[in-house]
């Protein structure tokens, strides 16, 4: 088998906000072609960082990031080839989708990025309508993006993605907010596109639908660092490394007279 393509190479990445905010320290790990990442970790973790660090937005403090052998900085970015290069080959599922939409309307935002790709105009209808339809939004096309249901827009932000058909799908709590039946849709898109040869990167809080999404696993701990670069089932089995992270806790219940204490994955309520 030929060796794997290594698409980003981070070292030692390191990152604060421009308030002093920590975000992210000392985190190193590499990405392949075709891999399947779920990034966990707590609420400010710094999985959001990570995806944005990955996406270009910004740049790392300290360390590098490479995409390909070239540096993620905002002069490679700016670099015709590389920065072409790289907007095509990656596409990004904000967490927050209000901050991904901008257009006028629907239509407008999904054709927005085969658009900048320069395709020609009849190719960009063809997807913009193919993708609509596949997510079951085209009776949404005309509206404006920021008058939709939480969920709606988050379709519309997947469609954005999905319409640049990018090799790398960077996806930051890509499920949070879709009804059951869309999860499924989801997961299962996610499926065939991995199934295609596509590198995922997903950070989620869902532990029960990982296995269905990833293959591997980047843990962040509560002080930012790479806790754990593990296939996801060395993960799942390590009950102490998946407390440590604050992704299960042990919680007290009381049955009756007995009280005891049970471990529990953050998907449930309590
Ligand atoms: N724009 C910002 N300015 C300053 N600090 C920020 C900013 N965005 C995030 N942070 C801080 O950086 C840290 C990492 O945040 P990040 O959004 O990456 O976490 P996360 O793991 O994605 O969390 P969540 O699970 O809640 O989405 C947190 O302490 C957060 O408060
Ligand atoms: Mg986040």
């Amino acid at each position: 088998m030929p060796a794997k393509e290594m698409l980003y190479d981070c070292e030692k990445v390191r990152f604060a906000y421009p308030d002093g905010t920590p975000a992210l320290t000392e985190v190193s790990f590499r990405i392949w072609r075709g891999d399947r990442v779920a990034i966990l970790g707590v609420n400010g973790s710094g999985k959001s960082t990570l995806l944005r660090l990955l996406d270009g937005l910004m740049e790392p403090t300290a360390g590098v990031i490479r995409f390909m052998g070239t540096p993620l900085t905002e002069r490679s970015l700016q670099n015709p080839s590389f920065g072409r290069l790289f907007r095509q080959r990656v596409g990004f599922v904000f967490q927050d989708a209000d901050a991904q939409l901008f257009n006028p309307t629907v239509w407008d935002e999904v054709a927005f990025a085969p658009r900048q790709m320069g395709l020609p105009e009849g190719e960009v209808r063809t997807r913009v309508a193919d993708t609509l339809y596949l997510l079951g939004i085209a009776h949404l096309a005309e509206r404006a993006p920021f008058r939709l249901s939480g969920g709606e827009k988050r379709k519309v932000a997947i469609a954005c993605v999905l319409s640049m058909n990018p090799d790398v799908l960077l996806l930051d709590e890509p499920i949070a907010g879709l009804d059951p039946r869309m999860q499924s849709w989801l997961v299962n898109t996610l499926r065939l596109l991995h199934e295609a040869g596509k590198t995922l990167l997903i950070a989620t809080h869902n532990l029960h639908l990982l296995p269905e999404v990833a293959d591997r696993v980047l843990i962040l701990s509560e002080e930012h660092t790479l806790l754990a670069d593990r296939t996801l089932q060395e993960a799942m089995e390590d009950t102490q490394l998946l407390v440590s992270a604050g992704l299960l806790h042990e919680h007290l219940h009381a049955h009756g007279d007995a009280v005891h204490s049970h471990l529990h994955g953050h998907e449930h309520h309590h």
